[in-house]
């Protein structure tokens, strides 16, 4: 191979530059464009099984509150109230009897959103209640799972994204989950968003990196590139018993599942939804999990488990290995994250180079360059990423 040839390879495989990890100016852009304006799941439908239920979920500044209604339906709102801002609801999830009751002055609110009355309303003018309701959220379902968007963006709705999978996930009954009972979990992380995706964007690392993980599916796993948003990763089990004990005990107590077929009953799956998004779909359970950055170096990760309806003892305690091979995976995990953080200051840091075993993470850059062309240059001088990043875009990328 001459070495014209080779650098060109070596091009090729870049990753984002440093500056894209540490930059203030590229995480408030993100911020605005792949949190706001991307779908963002927030729970699933069977979270909430009667009227008054509800669940909420903070990212990048902005308060989602789902609740369903008294007419069965399920609403998306801003939690937060119209009369001076506060949080209409303070908890993560709960259940209120016919009304919301707003903690600052006591305004109330029906389930459907409107304004039941203002307290002391003679101290105001009269207050029609649809306009002065909870503001709605754009709102999508898919597959019983609630997704909002807070602003409009790019994407299509979230049953058309992720269509390609339709018939490889029907088997799995998805609208029929319920949650396992610990609710979401939700962890920080000293970290970049973006470390965290690059570290789960791919299973180069998994022989090395995660025992549990290599124990049970050996070289079987595989990743597909990111493609219209969506990923997919594959991994049947590896035959035979395994080294671990949980390993071991998972692939012996594992029963078969009639609707699934003898690779998908063997194996586990991985969906990801650009930009923050993936789903665990397991012969025992379904793991959904995302990352909200807060600032640089702060990085929420949110997640919940479903089991799937009808679940017997045996398939309760599969579901409870499987939870505990992810648990010790993420726990490994994020030691990589931060080392992946810390490398962006260090001064010998070229940025990095990938594997082709590492497709998921140069297909999930492509379509971060594609939305933020600035990527393919220099650290913009400081106060004009986002006219810059609009004048690439305007030129289809190029200076
Ligand atoms: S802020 Fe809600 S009642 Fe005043
Ligand atoms: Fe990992």
């Amino acid at each position: 191979m001459d070495g014209n040839r080779t650098d060109q390879n070596i091009a090729s495989r870049r990753g984002l530059p440093a500056w894209s990890y540490t930059s203030p100016e590229l995480l408030d852009a993100e911020k605005e464009l792949l949190f706001r304006r991307h779908w963002q799941l927030v729970c699933h439908v069977n979270d909430l099984p009667d009227a008054g239920d509800y669940l909420t979920m903070d990212m990048v500044g902005e308060r989602a509150l789902v609740i369903r209604g008294k007419d069965g339906r399920v609403r998306a709102f801003h939690n937060l109230c119209r009369h001076r801002g506060s949080r209409v609801v303070a908890d993560d999830k709960g259940r209120c009897k016919s009304v919301l009751v707003c903690p600052f002055h006591g305004w109330v609110y029906n389930l459907d959103g409107t304004l039941r009355g203002a307290s002391q309303p003679d101290s105001l003018p009269a207050l029609d209640p649809d306009e002065w309701g909870l503001k709605p959220l754009e709102t999508d379902l898919w597959n019983g799972f609630v997704f909002v968007r807070f602003k409009p963006g790019p994407q299509p709705p979230v049953s058309q994204i992720m269509a390609r999978f339709d018939a490889e996930l029907a088997p799995y009954g998805l609208t029929g989950l319920q949650p396992d009972g610990a609710g979401f979990w939700q962890t920080e992380v000293a970290a970049n968003w973006k470390c965290i995706r690059d570290v789960d964007n791919e299973g180069y690392h998994v022989p090395m990196a995660h025992p549990g993980l290599h124990d049970l599916f050996g070289d079987n796993y595989y990743d597909e590139p990111f493609s219209e948003g969506t990923s997919r990763s594959f991994a049947t089990f590896r035959p035979g018993p395994g080294r671990l004990w949980s390993v071991d005990a998972y692939k012996a107590i594992l029963p078969e599942v009639a609707a699934l077929d003898p690779d998908h009953n063997r194996g586990w799956l991985y969906i990801g939804m650009f930009p923050n998004l993936v789903f665990g779909i397991y012969p025992d359970s379904v793991i959904a999990y995302q990352e909200f950055p807060v600032e640089n170096g702060r990085t929420i990760q949110r997640g919940a488990c479903y089991r799937y309806p009808n679940e017997d003892r045996q398939m309760r305690l599969a579901r409870y290995l499987s939870g505990r091979i992810d648990r010790i995976t993420s726990k490994e995990d994020e030691q990589l994250i931060e080392w992946c953080w810390e490398a962006s200051f260090s001064s010998g840091f070229d940025g990095v180079l990938l594997s082709d075993l590492e497709i998921g993470v140069k297909s999930y850059h492509d379509e971060l360059r594609a939305l933020f062309p600035v990527l393919n240059h220099r650290e913009p001088e400081p106060g004009t990423l986002t006219a810059r990043n609009a004048e690439l875009l305007a030129r289809g990328g190029e200076d």
